[in-house]
């Protein structure tokens, strides 16, 4: 057994074998193969949604499935499948996978993670010579950050028909580039691909990812069964008032949009002040016209990003948002759109358990916990029964160029969700 790889200490069920064909080199070579594509400083990733880093990408990873002997599927909103036959062609496929698209600063291992372990586990088999009753695919979903296109798990929204294809078209990034020209561009990039439609039956899916927090790391824990995704809100509000001369203007002419968003960010705190910690308020995103040190802010947008483990509170607390930009403000006005609405969701038991059966296999412990991250498994969850695998990052640190994970940890993440694969996969 691996040194690092912290075990039950019972000896692993015989039945590990095809598991043992994960090889733990070949998986972090090909992160750091990635890793080189939108490369940023401090070895961080920059490959943001249907950018020229997520085409080469994407590119890389269908070079490598097609040379596996792997077929290629991709719907119209460019979420890549790469598909295993199995005994049976036409039973519903098993899914695993994650997103590509990274944050604008963000790490080398926060989705792209789950695509590659799912490559590895389908090489893992053919060397292994399994075969299994159903096809298993891996997928990469479109633009699950929505840091470029707002919001986020556009892709796997999409696929689920959760959101329709239409209604994302026409979203603009800070260069006023339309989704749609960037999606064109995309899809245009791989001609090769199986056209697939939205919402095909699926039997399961299971998504690895890094668990973007401090929990398995400090219980000296390998593997995170996740139990469900906490709910999220996304508002964008626009401040508008007027810009006016910094060195003639009183303050009692002015219609400061800058000193208005701040008195509604201000109210916006106290609003969402908790002392248990369990709300999860961000303003993360500000854009302010026309940015000069020596004009008066005519306009001010920002972004909220409102997260609750409870959907009462997550409703409760989310609607008095909108009311309590409006009262904060006084001489501008102000818009506040809702962009994003999702309410927690559980996991299926049955795939927890697979899961768990399959980390007790492998002598690897592993424990139930939530997520505080979205992932496309969210949308999956609505279509099938869907789990999440989580597997430890250093100090938790994530949307951020220090994100870290292990070898050791991401191949036993890996071997994890090979034996719950093949299980689901032969149900
Ligand atoms: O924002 C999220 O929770 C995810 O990491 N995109
Ligand atoms: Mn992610
Ligand atoms: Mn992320």
């Amino acid at each position: 057994m691996e040194a690092g790889v912290r075990h039950t200490g019972k000896d692993a069920d015989p039945g590990t074998a095809d598991a043992r064909f994960v090889d733990r080199e070949r998986l972090w070579q090909r992160h750091m193969e990635m890793a080189k594509i939108g490369a940023i400083p401090g070895d961080g990733i920059n490959r943001q949604a249907l950018t020229r880093e997520d085409i080469t990408a994407r590119k890389l990873l269908i070079g490598w499935a097609e040379a596996l002997g792997f077929s290629i599927g991709m719907d119209a909103i460019g979420n890549l499948f790469i598909r295993r036959q199995g005994r049976n062609p036409d039973a519903p496929p098993v899914l695993t996978g994650s997103h590509m698209d990274s944050q604008p600063s963000g790490g080398r291992f926060d989705g792209i993670y789950g695509v590659l372990a799912g490559l590895e586990v389908l090489e893992a088999f053919d060397q292994a010579g399994v075969a299994t009753e159903r096809p298993v695919e891996v997928v990469a979903w479109t633009n699950e950050e929505g840091g470029r296109f707002s919001p986020g798990a556009m892709g796997s929204m999409v696929f689920t028909e959760s959101r329709r294809l239409k209604d994302c078209l026409g979203i603009a990034d800070a260069r006023g580039v339309l989704f749609a020209d960037a999606l064109a561009e995309t899809l245009a990039a791989t001609p090769g691909a199986e056209k697939r439609p939205f919402n095909f039956p699926v039997a399961a899916y299971i998504e690895a990812h890094i668990e973007q927090g401090p929990k398995l790391e400090s219980e000296g824990l390998p593997i995170g069964v996740v139990t469900g995704i906490q709910g999220s809100r996304w508002f964008e509000v626009e401040v508008v008032g007027e810009s006016a001369h910094a060195g003639t203007t009183p303050l009692k002419f002015r219609r400061d949009a800058l000193q208005e968003a701040l008195a509604i960010i201000a109210a916006l705190n106290d609003l969402m002040d908790d002392p248990t910690d369990t709300v999860r308020f961000t303003v993360g995103r500000m854009e302010v016209v026309p940015n000069s040190p020596n004009s008066v802010a005519e306009r001010v947008s920002f972004t909220i990003d409102f997260r609750h483990p409870e959907g009462s509170v997550l409703s409760d607390l989310g609607n008095e948002i909108d009311p309590t930009c409006r009262r904060s403000v006084s001489r501008c006005e102000v818009e506040v759109r809702e962009v994003f609405h999702r309410q927690p969701c559980v996991f299926d038991p049955q795939v927890l358990g697979t899961i768990e059966s399959a980390a007790n296999k492998l002598g690897l412990r592993a424990e139930r916990m939530p997520s505080g991250a979205f992932h496309d498994a969210l949308f999956m969850n609505d279509v099938c029964p869907a789990g999440m695998i989580f597997v430890p990052c250093e100090k938790g640190v994530s949307h951020n160029p220090a994100e870290y994970a292990s070898p050791d940890d991401l191949a036993a993440g890996a071997r994890v969700l090979a034996l719950a694969l093949l299980d689901l996969a032969n149900r």
